[in-house]
């Protein structure tokens, strides 16, 4: 009974992989890039100790975007602002550059990590509005710099 079930359950469930349910575009399913894409990143070859440090800085970076959305939800503006500032901004830019051999990093790599401090410092400044429809639109830019430097580089050839 439960196996007979099964076929016509398995048959609907290809069809929705597959895609009929839902319209693709080339950016993916409702501007999300698709996972399965070929990797065309450009790699960047650092040391161990370099890919180590740009590694916990890429995880305080995500901490912070949750600190930050905790912050927001508690309407603390003012620690939204500090929040992003410190650990998004220039100073955070600064600082990891000074540990993490910069010479490596090709200038179109620059150029995206600038991309993202400068719309960290406006999200800062967006902060003390204390209204999410100037503030969201501001913390959506910082993390599309995220994600379009994502998919342009990676840290090794693998
Ligand atoms: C200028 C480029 C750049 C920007 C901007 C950037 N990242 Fe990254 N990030 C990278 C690269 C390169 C990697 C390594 C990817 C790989 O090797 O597969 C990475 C990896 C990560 C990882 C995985 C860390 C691990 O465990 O290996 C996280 C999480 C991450 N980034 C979060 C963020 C968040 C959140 C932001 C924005 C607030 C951000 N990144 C902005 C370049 C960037």
């Amino acid at each position: 009974m439960i196996r007979q079930a099964a076929v016509p359950l398995l048959f609907f469930s290809a069809l929705l992989a597959s895609g009929c349910a839902e319209p693709k575009t080339a950016s993916g399913i409702n501007g999300v890039t698709p996972v399965h894409l070929p990797d065309v990143r450009t790699p960047v070859q650092l040391d161990a100790d370099a890919r180590q440090e740009h590694r916990a800085v890429m995880l305080q970076h995500l901490e912070t975007v949750q600190a930050i959305v905790a912050a927001l939800a508690d309407e603390d503006y003012r620690l939204a602002q500090g929040l992003t500032e410190t650990h998004l901004g220039f100073f955070m830019h600064r600082h990891a550059m000074a540990r993490q051999q910069p010479e490596n990093f090709p200038p179109a790599y620059h150029d995206l990590a600038m991309a993202h401090h400068e719309a960290a410092e406006k999200l800062a400044d967006a902060m003390p509005s204390r209204d999410l429809k100037q503030i969201l639109p501001e913390f959506n830019k910082v993390l599309k710099a995220c994600v379009a430097c994502h998919l342009e580089y990676k840290l090794r050839s693998s």
